[in-house]
C-alpha cells in the first residue's frame, strides 16, 4: 500500500461545506414545508435564505475551481468498466471480491461515480437551485411594482423545489452508504478529511508518475 494525495484543500473545504449547507437547507426547508418544527417558521425562512446565498456563492467558487484546475475532466463519462462496477456493488461486494477499478489522483472516480456525480452537478443541484431562486424572486416586485416572475405558478415551483429536495436527501443517504464501501469502512471519509488515502501500490506508467509529480508540486 502507499499513501496518495487525492483530495486537494479547496476540494475538501467545498465538499464538507456543501454537505453541511445541504443538510441545514433540508432542515430549514422542511420546516418551511411544515414537516418539522425546530426554529419556528419565521426563523426557518430567514436561515434557509442565508444558507441558500452561501450555497450559491460556494457553487460559483466550485465552478471556477473545476475549470481552472482541469478537475472537470474527472467527470467525463465513460462506459468502460461500468458493467463491472455495477456488478461489484450488487454482487461482488457481498462476496468480498476486490474493486474492479483502481483509484488514483488522476482518476479518483469509478465509472459509476462519474455518472452519479455528473448527474448531481448538472441535473439535481441546478433543479434545486433554479427552483429555489425562482421561489425567492416570485414574490419580489420591481420598480414599477410588477411581480418579476409571476407567470410560473408558485405551486409548480414549490413542487419542483420540494421534489429536488427529496432527491438530494436520497442522494445523501446513498452517498453516505457508498462511502463505507472503500478499503475499510472509514477510509473514504478519512481521505476526504485529510486529503490522503492508502491505495494499492501498483506500478504506474512513467507518464502517470510524471503528471502526478507535477500535480503534487502544484498542490503543495
Ligand atoms: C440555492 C439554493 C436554494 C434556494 C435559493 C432556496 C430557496 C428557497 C425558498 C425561497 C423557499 C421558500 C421559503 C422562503 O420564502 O424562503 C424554499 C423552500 C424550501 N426549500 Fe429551498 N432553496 C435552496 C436550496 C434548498 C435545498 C438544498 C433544500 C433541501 C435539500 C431545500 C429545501 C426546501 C424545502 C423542502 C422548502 C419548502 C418547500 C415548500 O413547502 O413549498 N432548499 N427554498
Amino acid at each position: 500500500m502507499k499513501k496518495e494525495y487525492i483530495y486537494k484543500r479547496f476540494e475538501r473545504f467545498w465538499h464538507w461545506s456543501q454537505a453541511s449547507l445541504i443538510m441545514f437547507l433540508s432542515l430549514t426547508g422542511f420546516e418551511v414545508h411544515d414537516s418539522i418544527h425546530v426554529f419556528g417558521f419565521e426563523k426557518a425562512v430567514m436561515y434557509h435564505r442565508i444558507a441558500a446565498y452561501l450555497l450559491l456563492a460556494l457553487i460559483v467558487f466550485a465552478i471556477f475551481w473545476h475549470f481552472t484546475t482541469g478537475e472537470w475532466k474527472q467527470y467525463i463519462p465513460s462506459f468502460k468498466n461500468l458493467k463491472a462496477q455495477i456488478r461489484y456493488y450488487t454482487v461482488g461486494i457481498f462476496n468480498k471480491e476486490g474493486h474492479p477499478t483502481r483509484k488514483t489522483a488522476l482518476q479518483k472516480l469509478n465509472p459509476l461515480q462519474v455518472l452519479t456525480y455528473l448527474s448531481f452537478k448538472i441535473v439535481l443541484i441546478p433543479l434545486v437551485v433554479i427552483t429555489g431562486v425562482l421561489y425567492m424572486l416570485h414574490k419580489q416586485v420591481d420598480a414599477n411594482s410588477m411581480v418579476i416572475i409571476g407567470k410560473i405558478p408558485l405551486d409548480v415551483i414549490a413542487i419542483g423545489h420540494t421534489f429536488g429536495a427529496f432527491m438530494l436527501i436520497t442522494f445523501l443517504i446513498v452517498h453516505v452508504y457508498m462511502t463505507t464501501t472503500g478499503r475499510t469502512l472509514t477510509s473514504n471519509i478519512k481521505a476526504m478529511i485529510t486529503g490522503y488515502e492508502e491505495l494499492e501500490d501498483v506500478d504506474e506508467p512513467e507518464t502517470d508518475k510524471k503528471v502526478k509529480k507535477e500535480k503534487d508540486s502544484i498542490a503543495a
